[in-house]
């Protein structure tokens, strides 16, 4: 097996290991740490069924179903060893969307923030993926927090932020929910701007996403200034890293340590992406270490 770095900013791509066939402890030992430290792994040229996908992806930790699973997104892939897993997907067929997520950009984010407990990761497997387009983006939030200006650390390293469960990353209102008018009263969770990895003890910008965001106590007007300046400022290029798909791209990342994005694409071009979702910890905050 060797581990290097996609580049500068984040991620690692493993080779010589086949994920079908599965590794031992030690193997998973170092996959784990390797992921620990660079937030997101890629694995090229895998080919896996679904059981086998969610096999590796259980290895994590247990498993639970991801956003939009209530619409039971599973197509073909339903059968009882496949429950925890889901399809990100453009494609629709016979009128109806087999899976989430359709072709457009979908906004920076940590998966499911507006949960008290979030997931700990998400596994995307590229089973059918466009040319071109669609690249999912990545960013290190340790190196944001690291190397963030003095000034705005003072600014937030005590504050907690309201993060809002109305839309999902694609702007879609979710079912069910109201759309919001004040940021200050919108259903979700409240967790600190900087918390410490609950498995490493390293601290990391925490913002789950920009829209409806609100740092707590604050008036609107300036939660709305320093939310600006932080994003501005965390998504910058040298945070992150941009992936283009091949089929058989495998990716974790740990939604503790990293933000993630994805550009629009061909509405046109299949894009079939399986994916499983690791289930959360409690984040504690960084002045709580
Ligand atoms: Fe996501």
């Amino acid at each position: 097996m060797q581990i290097s770095p996609l580049n500068d900013a984040i991620g690692a791509r493993v080779d010589g290991v086949d994920l079908a066939a599965g590794f031992d402890d030690e193997t998973f030992a170092a996959i784990h740490q390797a992921w620990l430290d660079r937030c997101v792994l890629l694995f090229r040229r895998q080919k896996l069924t679904p059981a086998q996908l969610v096999a590796f992806a259980a290895r994590f930790g247990p498993l639970e179903p991801p956003p939009g699973s209530e619409k039971d997104l599973r197509s073909d892939a339903g059968a009882d060893e496949a429950r925890d897993m889901w399809i990100i997907s453009n494609v629709v067929e016979n009128g109806k969307a087999i899976g989430a997520l359709g072709y457009g950009e979908a906004e920076w984010h940590s998966d499911m923030t507006y949960l008290n407990v979030p997931p700990t990761a998400s596994v995307l497997y590229g089973h059918e993926v466009p040319a071109m387009g669609a690249n999912t983006w990545f960013a290190n939030m340790y190196a944001a927090w690291e190397q963030m200006p003095q000034d705005l650390r003072s600014a937030v390293e005590n504050a907690q932020a309201l993060h809002n469960s109305s839309y999902t990353s694609a702007g879609e209102l979710r079912k069910g929910m109201d759309a919001v008018t004040d940021v200050r009263d919108a259903p979700g969770a409240v967790h600190p701007i900087v918390i410490t990895h609950p498995e490493n003890g390293r601290q990391a910008l925490f913002l789950g996403r920009r829209t409806n965001a609100y740092i707590k106590g604050m008036t609107v007007a300036d939660s709305e200034t320093m939310l600006d300046r932080l994003w501005d400022y965390c998504v910058a290029d040298r945070f992150s890293y941009s992936h283009q798909w091949q089929p058989g791209d495998v990716l974790i990342w740990d939604n503790r340590s990293t933000l993630h994005r994805r550009d629009a694409f061909d509405p046109e071009a299949r894009r079939i992406l399986w994916r499983c979702q690791i289930k959360g910890t409690a984040l504690p905050a960084a002045n709580a270490a």
